[in-house]
């Protein structure tokens, strides 16, 4: 047998297995797991010895050259999907979206020109539906059998995304029917609007009333009927970036009844809280995000629901905008803050540093919530999401115990400040394969724009 590259004497870790061996590499895919692998004809030999060697991280939650609010998202497909590779992600699922009136279609169009040309590691897309007065139920159908199976709805932000009870059945009773997944943004935008305007009214306006106007129970209750409409439905439901105990309770409880109801969070519900938005002046801007920072007591809730399964994925919702000029542009005003924080890049680092040397789950829970479960879900495994024969060699050289201090001044997105500033991580990518070619090597990027391949994707799995 001849490989193009072998990957020597890492300790493997899956979702399910941890063991020493050799990955044999040939072209783009993994050929062969071994133990004494043959070296002599392979072009690059790559010595693990000590080393973690994971899968590629699977990022399904990230907005790349999203417009919002005026502006536009900081890192394109180019700059963010660096910072990603950087951190050991290698496939990315961003969002598509339909504004009204629009077609599907139209949505996907623009969003595979934003990528094109621009990707350095493989990406898909869900697609946000905003109005299904058109075709639009249609065109989700035949979405489904061409490859994109998943679709964002909003039941937040009304007059701009949220859809109404009735649009949002609608949409999962044509999801049920070919077998594709929801993905739900559940906040009471409603509710959480008329609070809005009686903080304004009182002329509350700096970043912090930004999370004290989006109270727990507004993401509790659209969690609950996010469910309840899809157990009508019959079509699974995830529930994306989940911040609070109150909306896990919900997802716990249509779990034990047996319902396919999933849930990510994302790093920074799990590192950051209220606390946070008290940063002097306007500071607080840097965590404005939907839904907001919690009161730090719901972090440990969320690390154990990630142990337990109650939370099946982790996520970034990495949404950047700068504080000059983006979030500025709700100086005066938090309804006018851009909403979104960057975090695509150490989504790895953070999770395996206070999960498993946190001592909450095992390396390989870390690989499930990270890769393996998001694969699963979002139709992509086993191409994606394991170390296996033919599997695409999307892999991760992954040093568990070296360490990295988080800050604007080392990382690659584009944006001028960091979430995570001065937070000091164990557990560190060292080197990156995407589909065979080696992307970070030596704390450089080595890949290519353009090199990222759109990804057709299977049907949700149930797991
Ligand atoms: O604040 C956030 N999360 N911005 C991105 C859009 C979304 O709702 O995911
Ligand atoms: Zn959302
Ligand atoms: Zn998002």
């Amino acid at each position: 047998m001849r490989f193009d590259t072998v990957i020597r004497n890492g300790t493997i870790v899956t979702a399910t297995d941890t063991y020493v061996a050799d990955i044999g590499i040939a072209g783009e895919r993994i050929a062969a797991i071994g133990v004494g692998l043959p070296v002599e004809n392979a072009q690059k030999v790559i010595d693990a010895r000590g080393m973690m060697v994971i899968p590629g991280g699977i990022d399904v939650h990230t907005h790349l050259d999203m417009p919002f609010g005026g502006t536009k998202s900081a890192d394109d497909f180019e700059s963010g999907t660096i910072a990603a590779a950087y951190g050991g992600t290698t496939t990315l699922i961003d969002f598509a979206i339909q504004y009204k009136g629009q077609t599907l279609r139209h949505a996907l169009d623009i969003w595979m020109k934003k990528a094109e040309g621009k990707a350095t590691i493989d990406y898909a897309f869900h697609c946000v539906i905003t109005d299904i007065e058109g075709a639009q139920l249609d065109e989700l159908k035949a979405f489904v059998r061409e490859g994109v199976p998943s679709f964002k709805l909003f039941m937040a932000y009304p007059g701009v995304f949220m859809l109404d009870d009735a649009s949002i059945f609608r949409t999962m009773n044509a999801a049920a029917d070919c077998g594709g997944m929801i993905c739900m943004h559940a906040e009471n935008g409603g509710a959480i609007d008329v609070i809005v305007q009686r903080a304004l009214a009182e002329g509350k306006r700096s970043p912090k009333y930004h999370a004290l106007t989006r109270p727990t129970t507004a993401e509790a209750e659209a969690t609950h009927r996010a469910i309840a409409l899809a157990e009508m439905a019959g079509t699974p439901v995830y529930i994306v970036h989940l911040s609070c105990n109150e909306a896990l309770e919900k997802v716990r409880e249509a779990r034990d009844r047996g319902l396919r109801v999933y849930a990510e969070t994302c790093p920074q519900y799990l590192y950051l809280s209220l606390d946070d938005m008290d940063a002097p002046g306007f500071e607080g801007a840097k965590y404005v995000f939907t839904p907001p920072l919690r009161e730090k007591w719901h972090q440990e809730k969320l690390w154990q629901g990630l142990a337990k399964d109650d939370l099946q994925v982790v996520s970034t919702d990495h949404c950047p905008f700068c504080m000059k000029e983006q979030k500025e542009l709700g100086k005066d005003d938090f309804t006018k803050i851009p909403n979104g924080g960057p975090g695509i890049e150490h989504r790895l680092s953070l999770i395996y540093s206070g999960g498993v040397h946190g001592g909450k789950f095992s390396a390989n829970r870390f690989v499930q919530l990270v890769s393996t479960a998001p694969a699963k879900l979002f139709g992509l495994y086993p191409r994606k999401g394991t170390i296996a024969a033919g599997s695409d060699a999307d892999l991760v050289i992954f040093d568990a115990n070296g360490e990295q201090t988080i800050s604007v001044a080392t990382h690659h997105m584009k944006v001028d400040y960091s979430m995570f500033e001065g937070t000091r991580v164990k557990g560190v990518t060292k080197m990156v394969l995407s589909r065979g070619n080696i992307i970070i090597e030596n704390g450089k990027f080595v890949g290519r724009a353009g090199a990222g391949q759109f990804l057709k994707r299977e049907n949700p799995a149930r797991i």
